[in-house]
């Protein structure tokens, strides 16, 4: 029997679409991140979408379109502080309150996303 994905159990594209929505109003109104994004923040939220649902267990939209995630490397133009992770998580819990994803896919998310934030990580404070 085919074990149900995290992607599948929180409601699959209509869920992850939301958390996206609700994740980077925030991120441009935080003062930490907000220098860091273009003025057009729809290409960045599509492709957050795309690299969410496949993180997830969905469809691998984002790997089918941009190859390799690759993500660090692919952050490493950004200055990325302690500070700025803490910044973005912080943004990514209130988006997970907001969307409503509770319980065990809430804490395996969470897990993951923490994890992944740290990896982020490509400045040190002094260095900004
Ligand atoms: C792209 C910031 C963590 C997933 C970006 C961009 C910035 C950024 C500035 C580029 C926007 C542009 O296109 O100009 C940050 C900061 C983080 C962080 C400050 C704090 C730790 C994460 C994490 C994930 C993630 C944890 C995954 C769970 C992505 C994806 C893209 C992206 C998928 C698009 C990459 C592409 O160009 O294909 N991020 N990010 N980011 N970020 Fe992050």
């Amino acid at each position: 029997q085919q074990q149900e994905s995290i992607y599948e159990k929180i409601g699959g594209t209509e869920k992850v679409r939301q958390l996206v929505e609700a994740f980077y109003p925030r991120v441009v109104a935080d003062p930490l991140l907000k220098p860091l994004f273009p003025e057009d923040i729809g290409p960045v939220m599509e492709k957050q979408y795309m690299f969410l649902t496949q993180l997830l267990g969905g469809p691998s939209l984002y790997s089918d379109k941009y190859g390799l995630p690759m993500l660090r490397a692919r952050h490493m133009p950004f200055p990325i502080t302690p500070e700025r992770a803490q910044a973005w998580l912080a943004c990514m819990e209130q988006a997970l309150d907001e969307t409503g994803i509770s319980g065990e896919e809430r804490d395996a998310i969470w897990g993951r996303l923490v994890i992944a934030a740290h990896h982020m990580v490509n400045k040190s404070p002094s260095e900004e």
